[in-house]
């Protein structure tokens, strides 16, 4: 392997959010944290050095997205995704959040419903809430240690008010990478009432061996000019702190009013970093993800492996996609409150607590295994220990 993601690096004294702010967040400086989604392995070698030659011209003004800015992307999407798209369908943003709120604002009205599958990705009900849209739940299923999609349900919430959906595609936290079927049941049912789907494909590159990602837009025309596909690198290559992310949108109309909204706040222009990563990425990126998913697939046997042999109470949801492994404690008997200090308190991890994720998300936890194998050893470790000081 060309990169060692086993070494570990330091990320403290970088003003890391999930490093640096332990003790301003937990309390306690020694949690070992492993919750926010990043990773704590460097980014592909070319990204560091394009960046490092960007930083030695030493002029940073205002800064153009090249045509090979969006060539790189179009590539990487047919590449690494089989599907077609142009160039112009593209609108930026400095992340996926920021877009899905202008994207609520854009083609919502205030009272207007928008419907997200819980346990999900919890800032959705912010985007939601936040600018006065009434939230909708339509809660997946879990059946037989797997989360389904609940069409059922879905059919009976929705009436004239409901005009979006946030679809999480592959899903955060539960790890499906819904296949073409589940999506195009879904998507019939929003075609037929009119419904705009907002796939949030953030985690669209994480895909686990044996598992392949359907982006939602892909499956027909009819869902490509239905949707709104919204996309980033920071996640596939950890670049979260450059603030970028790319939408998708096939639909002219939609594509206008999109654009309007960003016009009217500004947000014509990138960081000129973000660009130089975002374009070496996608251009230079395979090689490293392929190693890195490779790794990261190694931890979930590690993972799994340990959680079986020492922490029986806990069931392990395989996840399909994304560095992100949602854990069942509820034969733990705690309520989510008390699993929550239990794991900051007794063992000094810091874990995503289930019940931050909405409805169904209680007993459950979210473990970020992006690091390497010593660090996600150490925190089983400590879980362990704790289970075993207090049932012991
Ligand atoms: C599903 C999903 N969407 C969006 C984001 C955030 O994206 P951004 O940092 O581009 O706003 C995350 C981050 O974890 C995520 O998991």
């Amino acid at each position: 392997m060309k990169y060692d993601f086993g070494q570990v690096h330091t990320r403290l004294n970088t003003d890391s959010l999930k490093w640096d702010k332990t003790e301003r967040l937990f309390g306690d400086k020694d949690i070992l944290p492993m919750w926010i989604a990043d990773m704590d392995f460097r980014c592909p070698t070319p990204v560091i050095e394009q960046l490092v030659s960007r930083a030695e011209h030493g002029i940073f003004g205002y800064t153009a997205r090249s045509s090979d800015y969006f060539q790189s992307f179009v590539d990487w999407v047919e590449r690494r995704h089989q599907w077609q798209i142009k160039k112009e369908w593209i609108r930026c943003s400095p992340g996926i959040l920021t877009a899905l709120s202008m994207i609520v604002q854009t083609f919502t009205e205030p009272g207007d419903k928008v419907v997200i599958q819980p346990p999900v990705y919890h800032p959705f009900p912010d985007v939601v809430q936040k600018n006065n849209r009434e939230l909708v739940h339509n809660p997946l299923v879990f059946k037989n240690g797997r989360y389904e999609m609940d069409y059922d349900d879905l059919l009976r919430k929705i009436d004239p008010a409901v005009k979006m959906i946030i679809l999480c595609n592959p899903h955060n936290p539960v790890g499906r990478v819904w296949t073409r079927e589940e999506l195009e049941r879904l998507g019939k049912i929003c075609a037929e009432h009119n419904i705009l789907v907002v796939s949030d494909e953030a985690h669209f590159d994480l895909i686990h061996s044996g598992y392949r990602h359907t982006p939602f837009a892909s499956i027909s025309e009819e869902f490509a000019l239905g949707s709104i596909t919204c996309t980033a690198p920071s996640k596939t290559f950890n670049l979260a702190g450059l603030q970028m992310s790319n939408m998708i949108i096939a639909d002219q109309e939609k594509r206008r009013t999109f654009t309007k909204m960003l016009d009217q706040l500004h947000l014509n222009l990138s960081n000129t970093f973000g660009i130089v990563a975002t374009e070496s990425a996608y251009r230079h990126g395979d090689e490293w993800l392929d190693q890195c998913m490779s790794y990261l697939g190694d931890n979930l046997v590690f993972l799994t492996d340990f959680i079986q042999t020492h922490m029986k109470e806990i069931k392990v949801i395989q996840p399909e996609g994304t560095y992100l492994v949602w854990l069942d404690c509820r034969e733990l008997g705690m309520d989510a409150k008390s699993l929550e200090q239990f794991f900051r308190q007794e063992a000094k991890v810091a874990f995503d607590e289930g019940y931050k994720f909405g409805p169904g998300g209680e007993g459950f936890t979210r473990v970020n295994i992006a690091c390497p194998r010593s660090v996600l050893e150490e925190g089983l470790n400590r879980m362990a220990r704790a289970i075993q000081q207090r049932y012991k």
